[in-house]
């Protein structure tokens, strides 16, 4: 599998392209679930292609968690405020809109974090340890929140990003992490989601283990309705006793098989499955001599893509309002990515829903193409028309 947020440039189609292991294990002792093939982060993160405030969604999704923290916690608004891996500062914009002015984003990719800082959101370029969190101590002072979404899972050296977490949360501080939930990935088949970039796939069960491990404890825990089903899980510093929704949904998770190996082979199997359904019920639309393009050139859409061995003969384009990703070509099946306005003017049959994540926000944006008889395909968890 290439870097799935690899885009190319059109003069470098023609060039090798590098790709890498892509397998996932499991630990029969914490049930951890992870790659063990790992990618410079420096390869991966450097310059980056994916930005957040391009997905509307997200921008209310952070908006309500800056509203939640705030509610919950109630510090005050002089409180340092850090996201960890921030992107462009959509979370962190969230807290300066409601007065948090003291708020701080480490993004390691440059000209992230620079479109963060052009913005007005302090925001270093680095990588997280636990050589930055001290500087960052040293410089800024502890901080009250800390949150970490969507990025957890890039981690390598999971013991070391928490124990920095440990030195720069305040002792009443709190750190929030969002997680795509494990439990989600092998209900609904979502294996586009495991990508080079995405090191571990977490259960509540695994992050405990990690956190009790480093001295900090879990102490609430929320499922959002966000990247097919993520963990909202607050942690806070010392060894705490787990509140009863915390045993409560621990016990869930055994209960789904969370710890048992023969839960993933049903998984992988499943996988095979779907390819091959996948491939022929696009295949079937083509024969018909109906067209096929892509909504999203998302990450996952580019796993999928590669995996089902998914090119131009199949899908045209793929449109994204990502300005960063038009005019390039995904990585491994070379699919040209064009802006929504050529989607909307060229108003194909089919368009094959690559960001199945935001299928209820893109499906009610695209009211017009599908009244014109435009129809949206869900690959996962099996191929279906909408
Ligand atoms: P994500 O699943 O990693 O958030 O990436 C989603 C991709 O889909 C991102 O490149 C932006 C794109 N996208 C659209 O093109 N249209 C949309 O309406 C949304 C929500 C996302």
């Amino acid at each position: 599998m290439p870097p799935v947020n690899a885009f190319l440039k059109k003069e470098d189609l023609e060039k090798d392209e590098k790709s890498y292991p892509l397998d996932v294990y499991f630990c029969r002792d914490c049930s951890m679930v992870q790659l063990l093939d790992i990618v410079s982060p420096e390869i991966l993160f450097k310059e980056y292609h994916y930005v957040t405030s391009a997905n509307l969604p997200m921008i209310k999704h952070f908006s309500e968690m800056a509203e939640e923290i705030i509610h919950k916690f109630g510090f005050n608004n002089k409180s340092l405020i850090m996201d960890i891996g921030s992107n462009d500062g959509t979370l962190l914009k969230s807290f300066l809109d409601v007065g948090y002015s003291n708020v701080l984003g480490v993004e390691p990719a440059t000209n992230i974090a620079k479109m963060a800082n052009e913005k007005g959101i302090r925001t270093l370029n680095d990588f997280f340890n636990i050589e930055t969190s001290e500087k960052i101590k040293k410089e800024y002072g502890v901080a009250d929140v800390i949150t970490a979404t969507n990025v957890f899972g890039h981690v390598d050296d999971l013991n070391g990003f928490v124990k920095g977490i440990d030195i720069l949360l305040s002792e009443r501080g709190v750190f929030v992490i969002e997680v795509p939930h494990l439990i989600d990935l092998i209900r609904n088949l979502e294996f586009d989601t495991i990508y080079h970039e995405h090191l571990s796939y977490f259960s509540l069960t695994s992050l405990l283990t990690l956190f009790r491990r480093n001295g900090m404890s879990v102490i609430d825990v929320d499922k959002k309705n966000v990247h097919g089903g993520s963990l909202r899980v607050f942690v806070q510093k010392g060894p705490r006793k787990e509140p009863e929704k915390v045993n409560n949904f621990l016990r869930s998770e055994r209960d789904f098989g969370v710890n048992k190996l023969e839960t993933y082979e049903k998984f992988s199997n499943g996988v095979v499955l779907l390819r091959e359904n996948l491939v022929k019920f696009l295949r079937d639309i083509k024969e018909r001599g109906y067209r096929i393009v892509g909504y999203g050139a998302s990450a996952k859409g580019n796993v999928l893509l590669n995996y089902c061995n998914i090119r131009t003969d199949i899908i045209e384009y793929i449109s994204d309002t990502t300005p960063l990703k038009q005019g390039l070509y995904t990585p491994g099946m070379h699919i040209p990515v064009v802006d929504m306005d050529y989607f909307h003017r060229d108003n194909p049959d089919y368009a094959l829903l690559l960001a199945w994540n935001y299928a209820d926000a893109i499906i009610e944006k695209e009211k017009e193409f599908i009244e014109r008889g435009g129809k949206f395909i869900l690959p996962i968890p099996s191929p279906k028309v909408v």
